[in-house]
């Protein structure tokens, strides 16, 4: 890491692992810029709904995401095309359908691309995803993997759920995060991987607060000894 330059930080890991509340916490902490890499592939996911794109139709899928627009609001809400979608891209037509766009190889090539050019103008980042450290940031200054049961991740989603009044049922949960991690770990582009030097924490039965200070403590150790 250069002199008087903040770090770039990769968080890989499955569905529910926790992964954005820990990354946006730890951006607050260190003064860096946050990016959630889930929810560009869920934004263009809703595109193709809304479009009735076919997925085997690639020229008119590179043709919509040349001109499709992704962008960041201050407080992380989504925008596609200029239109707030950060509610749209959580609801359950997207979760079913956004492994399987994002297994895609145009889409991913398409967003990889915005993702590094983010990252790249960026004086420290955090980012995650599930294929940062192994494709967007191999040179990142932190690899995180964060993990845990598959059982404490439906958990967790269904009490997130619940605290905005959706009831889920928690059988329902487990089917589709193992869906989901099936798709996303066995496909062919950049599948999920923990890459060889990576830090990771598995967090069933760890805390929130204690997954935050396992990261922001790795990270401050490092940049006081460097
Ligand atoms: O993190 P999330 O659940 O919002 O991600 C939604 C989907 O997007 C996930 O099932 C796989 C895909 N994804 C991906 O393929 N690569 C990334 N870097 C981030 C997400």
């Amino acid at each position: 890491m250069q002199k008087n330059s903040k770090p770039k930080i990769a968080i890989d890991g499955p569905a529910g692992a926790g992964k954005s509340s820990v990354a946006r916490k730890v951006a607050g902490m260190l003064e860096l810029k946050y990016l959630d890499t889930g929810a560009m592939y869920r934004a263009i996911t809703l595109k193709v709904i809304m479009n009735n794109l076919q997925l085997d139709d690639l020229d008119l899928l590179n043709e919509v995401l040349n001109e499709t627009e992704i962008d960041f609001g201050n407080n992380n809400q989504v925008f596609l095309d200029g239109k707030d979608v950060s509610d749209a891209i959580r609801q359950a037509d997207v979760n079913k359908l956004v492994s399987p766009v994002s297994a895609i190889s145009e889409v991913r090539k398409h967003l990889v691309a915005m993702q590094q050019d983010i990252a790249s103008e960026s004086n420290g980042i955090i980012m995650e995803g599930r294929d940062i450290a192994s494709r967007v940031m191999p040179d990142a200054d932190f690899k995180f993997y964060l993990d845990a049961s598959i059982e404490e991740r439906a958990k967790r989603r269904c009490k997130e759920q619940l605290e905005k009044g959706i009831n889920l049922a928690l059988d329902e949960v487990v089917r589709e995060i193992k869906n989901r991690d099936n798709i996303d770990s066995q496909r062919e582009d950049s599948p999920l991987t923990i890459v060889e030097d990576a830090i990771v924490i598995d967090t069933t039965g760890l805390s929130f607060e204690q997954v935050v200070d396992r990261v922001v403590g790795t990270v401050n150790n490092e940049l006081q000894q460097g």
